[in-house]
């Protein structure tokens, strides 16, 4: 999935709302952010948790966010730009130039599971980490993400359209990649939402439009759109809507 300007802007709006804001919170406490700290964001999309990184950890610290994305780079670039201590790395997760055993905290947020080799992006990502520096991964169980409510063969197809993930369910299989990488202290914790309306700047609003585009561009009539989206209003107008999401913070110490 490419995260140009129109895909990347509604993310940067889904990353603002109250999901995205108490992912970041649920990261920032277990980061512990300490001054002069160097911590690095890999696929930091707009930059919301890089300022907020940055302005934890003094003027001598770094925040540090990459992405591959010129458009993602270049709009987190402008939100940071009256922090000093932030630079912003137009590269992949597995070719970040960087020096090695630097940095005291890797995070990723919902980006680990877009990466076709993800092996290699923890290999790469391990490299940068000092000893005993802290990993922190948030990815979403795609299986149990989704809108309750339309006919289900109708919200099954719109939902398997917008599955562009490589790894849909990648907090099961984390612990076992970072196991091998020789990292300890694996935890996860679960982050769970059950939203039943979808007011207009809502999480699920804005997953209803971009599923709405996704549905569109792989040639799905309008008329079956618009009919999911009617049976999705009619749900929520009837009280039998809901929408679920289920992301998992996994946190782990780097041994070397
Ligand atoms: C769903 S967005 C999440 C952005 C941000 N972490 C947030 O929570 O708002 C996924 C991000 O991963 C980036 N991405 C995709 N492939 C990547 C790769 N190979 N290495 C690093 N980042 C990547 C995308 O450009 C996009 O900005």
């Amino acid at each position: 999935m490419q995260f140009d300007n129109k895909i990347g802007s509604i993310q940067q709006i889904l990353t603002a709302t109250n999901v995205g804001v108490l992912r970041r919170q649920a990261i920032l406490k277990e980061l512990n952010l300490k001054k002069n700290q160097q911590i690095i964001d890999i696929g930091c999309g707009g930059g919301h948790l890089v300022e907020e990184i940055s302005m934890s950890i003094g003027p001598s610290g770094k925040a540090i966010g990459v992405d591959p994305s010129e458009f993602q780079i270049k709009t987190a670039k402008e939100r940071c730009k009256h922090l000093p201590n932030v630079q912003f790395l137009c590269s992949n997760a597995n070719d970040i130039n960087i020096e090695h055993n630097s940095c005291d905290a890797v995070t990723f947020t919902q980006t680990l599971e877009y990466i076709d080799n993800v092996d290699e992006a923890l290999f790469a990502a391990k490299k940068l980490q000092k000893p005993m520096s802290i990993f922190v991964n948030v990815s979403t169980l795609w299986d149990f993400f989704g809108f309750h409510g339309p006919e289900k063969e109708l919200n099954d197809m719109m939902h398997q359209i917008y599955r562009g993930q490589k790894h849909p369910m990648l907090p099961t299989q984390l612990n076992g990649k970072l196991e091998k990488l020789g990292y300890t202290n694996i935890k996860t914790q679960e982050i769970p939402f059950f939203i039943t309306n979808k007011d207009e700047n809502s999480f699920p609003k804005f997953h209803e439009i971009l599923m709405v585009n996704a549905a569109i561009k792989k040639g799905v009539s309008e008329d079956l759109v618009y009919k999911w989206q009617n049976q999705l209003h009619e749900a929520e107008k009837n009280g039998k809507f809901a929408f679920t999401v289920i992301s998992i913070l996994t946190s782990a110490f780097s041994n070397s």
